[in-house]
């Protein structure tokens, strides 16, 4: 058996991923990777190029020219970098948030981010996360989980992550964003949100994170 296997962690907005993720990977040691931040980063600089969101061919020709960078530090932290910049904080925005979809339902971008994913997790012991994980860029991995949990859960965390980072959203508003965002992740046509048919489907509206990493990583280590 391999013994640094890929592990997949996909899932809609909200459903608790990166810090379950992020947590697995610190356990066993393996490299995380974030590939939600990278449809981000290419949205923040769609954005301040004044990119048309309708306009395909040029979102294509963005995620061709960005170079997206993740930079793990020692604390387990993820930064993010967009052509050489810092971006880490500034793809967290709401405004990001509510374009991300656009940019991610566009072939050509998925196709760029797909190959620098598929690069990353070459050598194996990455815990990647994202929507197309386990079904597009690992169809191989050894772990495959969907995370889930219900809209209301998902939108109270999203707002206490956001609180915490001084942005104020209607819990009511929230949650109709993420369900919009849900909505236009399931129904597009490359890479769409849903869990590959190998996939071990967690609902972790009632489980705390402890109790996901845990099955996580006693999925990883009964492997070795
Ligand atoms: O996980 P997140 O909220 O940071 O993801 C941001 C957006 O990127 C989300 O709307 C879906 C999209 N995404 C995707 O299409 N495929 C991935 N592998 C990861 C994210």
């Amino acid at each position: 058996m391999d013994s640094r296997p890929n592990i997949a962690i996909d899932g809609p907005a909200g459903s608790g991923k990166s810090t379950v993720a992020k947590k697995v990977a610190e356990e066993l040691g393996f490299l995380y990777i974030d590939t939600g931040a990278m449809y981000r980063a290419v949205t923040l600089k769609a954005l301040r190029n004044g990119v048309d969101f309708d306009d395909l061919a040029a979102l294509g020709e963005v995620a061709a020219s960005a170079v997206v960078d993740l930079i793990a530090g020692p604390d387990g932290s993820l930064k993010v970098l967009l052509d050489h910049e810092d971006v880490t904080e500034e793809i967290r925005s709401p405004n990001i948030s509510r374009s991300v979809s656009l940019t991610a339902r566009v072939p050509a971008v998925r196709k760029r981010l797909v190959e620098l994913q598929q690069a990353m997790a070459k050598q194996g012991g990455v815990v990647m996360e994202g929507r197309d994980i386990g079904t597009v860029v690992l169809p191989n991995a050894r772990i495959k989980i969907f995370l889930t949990a219900s809209s209301g859960e998902r939108s109270r965390r999203r707002l206490q992550e956001l609180s915490a980072k001084g942005y104020e959203i209607a819990q009511y508003q929230m949650e109709k964003e993420i369900l919009e965002r849900d909505r236009l992740d399931a129904t597009r046509e490359i890479g769409p949100l849903t869990p590959a048919p190998d996939a071990e489907i967690i609902d972790c509206t009632d489980l705390s994170i402890e109790q996901v990493v845990g099955l996580i990583t006693d999925r990883a280590l009964a492997g070795r």
